[in-house]
């Protein structure tokens, strides 16, 4: 009887536990993944250890993830990390097809990367940070902008503010000051039509019957992102660590 009185949410921690006792190693979660269930814990490495005996902390991969080569390309990430590819596929089909140069393709195609595989907030900012040593600084820059610039319309080239947001955001939602001081900065820099493109290309409608593929894209990626030789993310790059977390996301330390 005790079992049906369990929430969904205590079945499921409940799972989770039972799960973790499987594993050979002890998984440990980070702060964040515990404030996103709307707690600021972290378990200690003491209590841990005590939980889990004769068990050392998983220092590597979990493998409860899908395996990652030994050498991970980008494309690696985007088959075995990235939560949904269909919306940044979509987006690169739409640029495509539009005509665009290769980087507003590859703009297009990494614009919310940080969105399907780490973090919501702040994702252009995020998603920037993780591609800026590995690609033109064209790309990076848009793709940070596009934070800014997706809530605010640019008749020249017909975008006007997503529907889709009214109906998320309610119709009085106003982005932060940050973000209208990024946009000021942004409508007079160099690079502002690409990422305005990022927003024209961006598809906010999901069609399930857009035929999409990544393979239409491996060439522009080959040509366009500098895929370390060690990997992806075992690289000394500034932002390898966050691709690195990706590959680990539960290592200990
Ligand atoms: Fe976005
Ligand atoms: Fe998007």
């Amino acid at each position: 009887m005790q079992a049906q009185a369990m929430t969904l949410s205590d079945r499921a921690d409940a799972l989770e536990e039972r799960m973790m006792h499987e594993l050979e190693h002890i998984v440990t979660k980070s702060v964040l993944f515990n404030l996103a269930d709307g707690k600021v814990e972290i378990e200690g490495g003491a209590a841990l250890m005590a939980k889990n005996p004769g068990k050392y902390m998983l220092m590597g991969a979990d493998p409860r993830l899908p395996q990652m080569p030994e050498k991970p390309t980008l494309i690696d990430y985007f088959k075995c990390r990235f939560a949904s590819t269909a919306h940044l596929l979509q987006s690169a089909t739409h640029a495509l097809k539009a005509g665009h140069d290769e980087k507003v393709v590859l703009a297009c195609l990494l614009h919310d990367i940080a969105v399907v595989s780490f973090i919501r907030c702040d994702h252009g900012y995020w998603g920037a940070q993780m591609i800026e040593p590995y690609v033109d600084e064209e790309v990076s820059w848009s793709v940070r902008a596009h934070q800014a610039l997706r809530f605010f319309p640019d008749e020249s080239v017909g975008y006007t503010y997503p529907d889709m947001y009214v109906k998320y955001f309610g119709p009085d939602y106003q982005p932060e000051p940050y973000i209208v001081d990024e946009y000021r900065r942004a409508r007079n820099h160099r690079h502002y039509m690409t990422a305005r493109l990022i927003t024209v290309n961006d598809i906010y409608s999901f069609d399930p019957n857009a035929k999409v593929n990544l393979d239409d894209f491996v060439d522009i990626i080959g040509r366009h992102f500098k895929q370390p030789k060690e990997g992806l993310g075992l690289d000394s790059s500034p932002s390898a660590h966050m691709w690195r977390t990706m590959l680990w996301p539960t290592r200990f330390l």
